[in-house]
């Protein structure tokens, strides 16, 4: 079945952003390790990239690694880096067949060389495709994310390349890691958490949010449909009445 039939297609989300929780859970529920439950999650990446393409969604960007992350144990940074990298060369063929420009946001001069050389590597190979453009979020944090954007704006006005007066929200969408991209219409957060995490914050200001108690692992196409479903069938105000909208 074509997933073109299952929604609204005049009416598709421009840009889902997910946040992709619940591998950690999802693996101690069967008594496995961990990093099991990110390999699985890997599969669901797969997963909604190709149903994302299918439907004709423009943009998708994923959090696979927030800047808190970095806190956590050692071995499992260590393991999810090195899943990274090895799914970027799994799946560069998904993305070439789709034709999906791969891209990047956060602080990825961060990342261990060989993930950071990888991922380059795939944005140099992928970066005239246009069907859909994928972000990674990789060591990204929203906040540093906006203090970066500030501190270049402020050696801006400094040095007299802008004036302060200037400054509007078109000056720090354009200084922002997203600057490529327009503004999320779907937040989607899988596993019942019902938080932001320092992703996208300036970005999801007129977001749907979308909760689902699923884990990341067990996400399948048709949770995305479902998600996708629901967001139809919301008014999107932006601060007018109902009625101005018609
Ligand atoms: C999401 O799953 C993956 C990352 C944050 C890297 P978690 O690892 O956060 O899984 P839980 O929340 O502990 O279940
Ligand atoms: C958010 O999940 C980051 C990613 C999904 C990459 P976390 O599991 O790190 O978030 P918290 O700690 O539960 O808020
Ligand atoms: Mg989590």
């Amino acid at each position: 079945m074509n997933l073109r039939d299952l929604v609204d297609i005049t009416k598709l989300p421009n840009h889902i952003a997910v946040i992709m929780d619940g591998n950690g859970r999802w693996a101690k529920q069967k008594g496995l390790m961990r990093v099991i439950g990110h390999e699985n999650g890997t599969k669901a990446v797969r997963e909604t990239v190709e149903a994302c393409a299918e439907l004709g969604v423009k943009h998708l960007t994923l959090y696979a690694f927030s800047t808190e992350n970095w806190n956590r144990p050692k071995l499992e940074v260590q393991t999810l880096m090195k899943l990274l990298v090895k799914s970027l060369k799994k799946e560069i063929k998904t993305l070439q067949d789709n034709k999906i420009k791969l891209t990047a946001i956060g602080s990825l001069k961060d990342l261990p060389k060989k993930a950071f050389e990888e991922l380059k590597y795939v944005q140099e190979k992928t970066k005239d495709n246009e069907h859909m453009t994928l972000t990674l979020a990789l060591s990204y944090g929203s906040r540093e994310e906006i203090v970066n954007v500030v501190k270049e704006l402020s050696v801006k006005v400094k040095n007299n390349i802008i004036s302060s007066e200037s400054i509007d929200e078109s000056i720090i969408n354009k200084h922002l890691y997203t600057q490529n991209l327009p503004d999320v219409d779907l937040l989607i957060r899988t596993s019942g958490e019902q938080r932001i995490s320092n992703f996208l914050l300036w970005q999801i200001a007129y977001a749907e949010l979308y909760f689902t108690d699923i884990f990341w692992p067990d996400f399948k196409k048709e949770h995305l449909i479902e998600a996708i479903k629901n967001y139809q069938n919301r008014e999107r105000r932006f601060g007018k009445t109902s009625e101005q909208l018609t």
